[in-house]
This record gives C-alpha cells, sequence and structure tokens, in this order.
C-alpha cells in the first residue's frame, strides 16, 4: 500500500469559507491538500468550495449522467467488476487508472486547473482502490537535460492545439500527459533548431519520463476516510488509482465525489507551426 505524504488538517462544515482559504493555501504550498471535514458535506457546500478555486466544470457526457450530481459532481463509485471498457466505464469499476494529467488530450485551456475529491465512503483499508499522486515537479528533476528539452517539443499527435508534454507556466514544470498504459502513444515532434530529431530519442525520452513517473520515491496515496475533501493541482501533480474498491461480500463500494474546477490563467501561446517530425512509441 502507497503511503500518505499530505497532512490532513481539521476543518468545519459550518466554516466553510475559512476551510476553502486554508485549502487553497496549502494546494499552493504543495500542489494538493486534505481537509478532514467533520461531517459529509452536502453537494451544495462541496461546489461552494469548489468554487473558491475556480469555475466548477460541467460533466456533459451523457454517458456518465446516471453518476452526474448539480451538474458538476461526479459520482466515483467502484460498483462495476474490472471492465475493459476504459473510455469511460472504468471510472465506475475496479479498475485501476493509470498516472496522467487530468484531460491531457485537452487543449491546457480546457484542462482543469484543480480537482477536488470528496469521501463519502473509503475503500476498505487494504483493499486497493486507493488514489494515487506524484509530484511533477520530482518527475521533472529526474529526467536528463536532453530528455527534458525533448519532451518540451513533443505533443499529442491528431489533437489540434494540444500542450507539448512538458512545459513552464509561472515557473513550474508543468506536464500534460497521461501514462500510455501499454497502449500505442502517438506523438509529434517540433523539430525548432534540431531537425531530423530521431523517433528513437523521442521515445527515450518518453520510457524516461514514464520511468519516473512510478518512482517509489516520490509516488504518494491519499489516505481515504469519510468527510475527507482532497485538493489537487493539475499542473503541479499527477493522479491516478489503484485496483480495487469494489466490496466483495456485500458492503458499499468506494465512492468519491469530485469537481472539477476550470483554470483560471490567460489562454496557453499557440503552438508553433515548423513542426516536421512524428511517431509512435509502441
Ligand atoms: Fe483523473
Amino acid at each position: 500500500m502507497v503511503t500518505s505524504g499530505t497532512h490532513a488538517f481539521e476543518a468545519q462544515a459550518e466554516c466553510l469559507q475559512r476551510s476553502a482559504e486554508c485549502l487553497h493555501y496549502e494546494v499552493e504550498k504543495h500542489g494538493s491538500a486534505l481537509a478532514r471535514f467533520d461531517r459529509l458535506l452536502s453537494n451544495s457546500e462541496f461546489i461552494e468550495v469548489a468554487s473558491y478555486f475556480g469555475t466548477p466544470m460541467l460533466q456533459p457526457n451523457p454517458k456518465t449522467q446516471p453518476w452526474v450530481d448539480e451538474q458538476v459532481i461526479l459520482n466515483l463509485r467502484a460498483e462495476r467488476e474490472e471492465t475493459a471498457d476504459v473510455e469511460w466505464g472504468l471510472l465506475f469499476a475496479e479498475n485501476f487508472i493509470v498516472l496522467h494529467t487530468e484531460l491531457a488530450l485537452k487543449p491546457a485551456a480546457h484542462q482543469p486547473r484543480y480537482i477536488l475529491l470528496l469521501c463519502v465512503e473509503p475503500p476498505l483499508p487494504g483493499a486497493g482502490g486507493q488514489t494515487i499522486v506524484v509530484p511533477m515537479d520530482a518527475v521533472a528533476r529526474c529526467l536528463n537535460a536532453a530528455h527534458s528539452r525533448m519532451l518540451r517539443r513533443t505533443r499529442y499527435a491528431r489533437i489540434p492545439d494540444a500542450p507539448p508534454f512538458l512545459r513552464s507556466e509561472n515557473g513550474r514544470d508543468v506536464f500534460s500527459i497521461r501514462d500510455p498504459g501499454g497502449a500505442g502513444l502517438e506523438w509529434h515532434y517540433e523539430d525548432g533548431d534540431q531537425p531530423g530529431a530521431a523517433a528513437a530519442e523521442v521515445n527515450a525520452a518518453i520510457r524516461s519520463f514514464l520511468s519516473s513517473l512510478y518512482s517509489p520515491d516520490t509516488i504518494r496515496g491519499i489516505p481515504w476516510q469519510r468527510n475527507l475533501l482532497a485538493v489537487i493541482d493539475n499542473q503541479r501533480v499527477f493522479h491516478g488509482r489503484t485496483f480495487g474498491g469494489r466490496p466483495l461480500s456485500g458492503g458499499a463500494p468506494r465512492h468519491l465525489r469530485r469537481i472539477r474546477v476550470s483554470r483560471d490563467v490567460r489562454q496557453t501561446a499557440e503552438l508553433r507551426q515548423h513542426s516536421v517530425a512524428g511517431g509512435v512509441i509502441p
């Protein structure tokens, strides 16, 4: 089991504004934050906390509407057996979820800046279904200069306006990428002043990134318990989920409520147009 590296502070539901301020302060400081509330927040209270961070994003996917409340809350209940549907069905099953930037395949301006998770029902201890987080700066520090340079010029192919896998924002290294989890990863390299960069070099940079992503030194788990609220800065922390969370003998499945909050920064600069190289990492 992965251990927690984040301290949770005690919070009172009757002092929502103060709790949101503390959460924001902690997120600014550490990239993620945990608050243990004295009772379960109602949907409107949860939305109020999320609104302190920005604008809660709508959940428009018609397939997930049975799990949506108030248009912005997604109820992540591990109520199904492992599924092959990795598009959306896995959200409500016991599947593991690879480490990722939320909505990594969208333009940067359409990615959430924050993810808020509120625990209604924690997974049984040792039964999996644990949220895992990894700081992006720790991953960036593991990359050598050449690999870092390559990732700053490589992005998803076929995704219009996709940001590079690695970029700088406000002096921080920001990744926009998800672990392909054994599937192919189609990338597009902008050659800049390195014309003809070999596909092998880009693939090596991506592999180096992936091995750094799962370093046991930096991966941490969120110790879910009822009424715990987690905030994750999507520009500073990767997140994922271990396998499990579905009760094997009756009982309630792991249940988290999630709100995505839109980013609060300006539109990113348009991508450069002089790209030439492309390839697929197997
Ligand atoms: Fe996610």
